[in-house]
């Protein structure tokens, strides 16, 4: 497995593997299937005994680990572990069939901030307000009660956060007289050329370009980096991508391919692609979330070590810090779930000091209790935890809207045109324009 491509990291570990066994890689077989298949040879759900926890792919093993936890204190029901898709949006169409359907086997979601809008506007998750203490939410950071918080109300358990970062090589900037990470792309550019120029590295940038969520990640940094949005922040159901500031972005971050900085493969790289390509050592900078680097130093995994590779903030068209992406991992509860109950008290349970704690050590996700940031175990054996903490100061979310699934495959597919200059910057940001304000009235008027 270790001298499988780095690429498949994420995918399977060599750890996860052997975590996991064969029963889940008969699981993940039929994940590919598009089943909500149960992992680790468990099969059915949702029975009367049991909860079940569907997750994206437990790729650091930790989920697993925590569910045998909860189990082991012997409650009323067993948790069972469901992992889907690892693309959200595929996994979002796995639940969203589940709910359309009326089936209810699902009873506790680990999901992603975008879809809190559109799961609490349908119905199909619980309104947890009354559950929360008062000073629950001061607990957490501020943008993760943001992520689960919808008309006012909280749906959902902040668990972990996540935003987007710069990962470059210290020691070929160093070694060309570069102390510190560039703070605009411009600059990123430059130090890229001159690396690449006489190091033994293929690419300068590599990034997540491919038509999916992440590529809509990528391409909003680059158009918040520039100045603009895609809907107004102070009214979500004015769209403003139709501007000279996110045409900037978006001519930057195809710059990055027409300008040679970034191999055209980019535009069909997703997360494990990138990292990958980072990790074997061909690239100078990476822009990933911060799971990447529990990967830096692993055997078989990477082929760096700590020491070469450094944090920062994203840069930005400008100069100083750019923004990185919201990616709140949080818990909601199934609306109809049996077992309201039992889920309070397994999210409850994740979102402890103790299991955030161990999810931090054991896989480099980032906490959302604030006290942990201040935690000298988690700060000296994370370093991505107090290395992030900048970055976590200069985030911006996605749009919220219910009506943000659609939007988000028009974003995906306009971005990853344009970076296969299949349209123009501006024909990208007009084609956008008209389908996302047509999403809107469709929405509006339903
Ligand atoms: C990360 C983020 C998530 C985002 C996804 C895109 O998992 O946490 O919010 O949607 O990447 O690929």
């Amino acid at each position: 497995m270790g001298k499988k491509r780095i690429a498949a990291a994420r995918t399977l570990t060599r750890r996860r593997f052997l975590k996991v066994g064969g029963a889940g890689l008969a699981g993940a077989a039929l994940l590919g299937s598009g089943t909500l298949a149960a992992c680790g040879g468990e099969s059915g759900g949702g029975g009367s005994g049991e909860l079940v926890f569907f997750t994206n792919p437990d790729t650091t093993g930790t989920m697993a680990r925590l569910v045998e936890r909860f189990n082991e204190r012997g409650g009323e029901v067993r948790v069972v572990l469901r992992e889907g898709n690892a693309d959200t949006g595929q996994r979002f169409d796995q639940l969203r069939t589940q709910f359309q359907s009326g089936a209810s086997e699902i009873d506790v979601i680990l999901g992603d901030v975008i879809w809190t809008a559109q799961l609490a506007a349908n119905g199909w998750i619980s309104d947890l307000s009354d559950r929360f203490s008062e000073s629950m939410p001061s607990d957490f950071l501020p943008g993760s009660v943001e992520a689960i918080t919808y008309d006012g109300k909280a749906y959902g358990m902040p668990w972990f956060t996540d935003t987007g970062l710069l990962y470059y090589r210290t020691d070929l900037l160093e070694e060309r007289g570069f102390s510190e990470p560039p703070e605009s792309w411009d600059e990123l550019k430059e130090m890229a050329e001159r690396v690449t120029q006489d190091a033994d590295v293929d690419f300068g940038f590599v990034f997540q370009g491919a038509n999916y969520e992440g590529g809509v990640c990528n391409g909003l940094e680059f158009i918040w980096g520039h100045g603009g949005d895609a809907l107004d922040p102070d009214d979500p159901t004015r769209v403003v991508v139709d501007s000279p500031e996110a045409v900037a972005g978006l001519a930057a971050e195809r710059g990055m391919i027409s300008d040679g900085i970034a191999p055209q493969s980019v535009a069909t790289y997703t997360e494990d692609e990138s990292a990958g390509s980072f990790l074997n050592g061909s690239a100078v900078f990476l822009r990933n979330w911060p799971y990447v680097y529990s990967l830096v130093g692993e055997e078989g995994e990477s082929a760096l070590e700590t020491g070469q590779v450094g944090i920062s903030e994203l840069p930005s068209g400008e100069g100083g810090p750019g923004y990185g992406t919201v990616g709140d991992q949080p818990l909601y509860i199934n609306a109809s779930s049996e077992h309201q109950e039992a889920a309070w008290e397994f999210i409850r349970f994740l979102a402890e000091s103790e299991q955030q704690k161990f999810q931090a050590i054991e896989g480099s996700f980032l906490p959302t209790l604030s006290t942990l940031y201040e935690d000298e175990e988690i700060r000296d054996s994370v370093p991505v935890v107090p290395l992030a903490q900048d970055a976590l100061q200069n985030t911006r979310p996605r749009p919220v809207s219910p009506y943000y699934s659609d939007m988000s495959l028009e974003m995906a597919e306009q971005f990853n045109e344009c970076l296969n200059g299949q349209v123009s910057p501006e024909e990208a940001a007009g084609n956008l324009q008209n389908a996302m304000e047509s999403i809107i009235e469709q929405g509006e008027n339903a």
